[in-house]
C-alpha cells in the first residue's frame, strides 16, 4: 500500500504521524517511509543524518538512482530513503519535466513487491512534490490539528485531493482524517472533534493527545511506540494501525 500522509499546513503533525505509524506497521512487516520534505524532519526524526554528499531521495527521484543505493535501514528496524539537501531543488526540476507529476508513482514502481507499505511525508505545501505523492498513492492520510480554522484548511486540501483523483490518480482514496494534539478536555478541540465527525466525506480516527512524548521522542531518533508505553498515546495509534491493516488485508483477497 502507497500511503501519503498529507496536509498543506505546517505544523500539523504529518510527520509526527509518519513516524509513529511507520514505527508500529514496521513491527510485523517490511515498511518504507519516503522523506519528501526538503526540511527532513522525518529523517533526523529516524535518527539519520545524511553527510551532505550522500545520495537521497533527490538523486533516487529525479537523478534515477536505484532506490537499494539510497534505503537505509535504521536502528528501528524501518527503511527510509532519507530527504537530502539538494531536494529543494526537485520542485523546479520537476516542474521541467514532461510527466512532472508523475515522477514519484514511476519511481516506485516495483517497490510494493519489497515493502507492505510505504509511507510518503509529505512537504508543507500543495506544491509539486505534495502533487506527485498524491499522483503515485492509494491512500492518502490527512494530519488536522485540534485548532480553531483547522477546518478552513482542510477543505482547500480536499478540492486538491479532487483535482487529483479527477485528473491524475482515480485510484487514490481518502484514508481519512486524523485529529493531532488533542486536549480532549477542552472546548477547542471538542469543537473541532464535532466538527469533523459532522463531514460525510470521510472518516475520522480516534484523536491523538498532546503530549511532549512526541517531540521528545523526535529528538531521541525513536518512534513513539518504543520511547514510551502510555496507552494514551498509543491505543489511538494502534487503532490506525489496525484499520491499515484490515484495508490492506482485504484489498489482497
Ligand atoms: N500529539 C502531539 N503532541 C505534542 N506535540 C506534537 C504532537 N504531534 C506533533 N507534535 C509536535 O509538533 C511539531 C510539528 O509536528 P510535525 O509532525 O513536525 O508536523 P508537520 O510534519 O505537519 O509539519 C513537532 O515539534 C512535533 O514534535
Ligand atoms: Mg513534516
Amino acid at each position: 500500500m502507497f500511503l501519503a500522509i498529507a496536509n498543506h499546513k505546517g505544523g500539523v503533525g504529518k510527520t509526527t504521524s509518519t513516524l509513529a505509524l511507520g514505527g508500529l506497521l514496521a513491527e510485523s512487516d517490511p515498511c518504507l517511509l519516503i522523506d519528501l520534505d526538503p526540511q527532513a524532519n522525518l529523517t533526523t526524526g529516524l535518527g539519520v543524518e545524511l553527510p551532505e554528499q550522500s545520495p537521497g531521495v533527490y538523486h533516487w527521484l529525479i537523478g534515477h538512482l536505484p532506490a537499494a543505493q539510497v534505503i537505509q535501514k535504521t536502528a528501528s528496524g524501518i527503511y527510509l530513503i532519507p530527504a537530502d539537501a539538494h531536494l529543494t531543488r526537485a520542485e523546479m526540476e520537476l516542474l521541467q519535466k514532461s510527466g512532472a507529476f508523475y515522477t514519484l508513482r514511476d519511481r516506485l514502481t516495483g517497490l510494493q513487491r519489497q515493502f507492505r507499505y510505504v509511507l510518503i511525508d509529505c512537504p508543507p505545501s500543495r506544491g509539486v512534490l505534495t502533487i506527485n505523492a498524491l499522483a503515485a498513492a492509494d491512500y492518502v492520510l490527512i494530519p488536522v490539528q485540534c485548532q480553531f480554522f483547522a477546518l478552513k484548511g482542510l477543505t482547500a486540501l480536499l478540492e486538491t485531493v479532487q483535482h487529483v483523483q479527477r485528473r491524475l490518480n482515480p485510484k487514490l482514496k481518502i484514508l481519512g482524517v486524523l485529529p493531532t494534539m488533542a486536549e480532549l478536555q477542552t472546548i477547542m478541540t471538542q469543537d473541532v472533534m464535532s466538527a469533523l465527525k459532522n463531514q460525510p466525506e470521510f472518516h475520522v480516527f480516534p484523536p491523538i493527545p498532546k503530549s511532549v512524548k512526541f517531540p521528545e521522542s523526535n529528538l531521541a531518533g525513536e518512534p513513539i511506540h518504543r520511547y514510551t508505553n502510555d496507552p494514551r498515546l498509543l491505543t489511538p495509534l494502534r487503532e490506525l494501525v489496525k484499520y491499515i491493516k484490515n484495508i490492506q488485508q482485504q484489498a489482497q483477497q
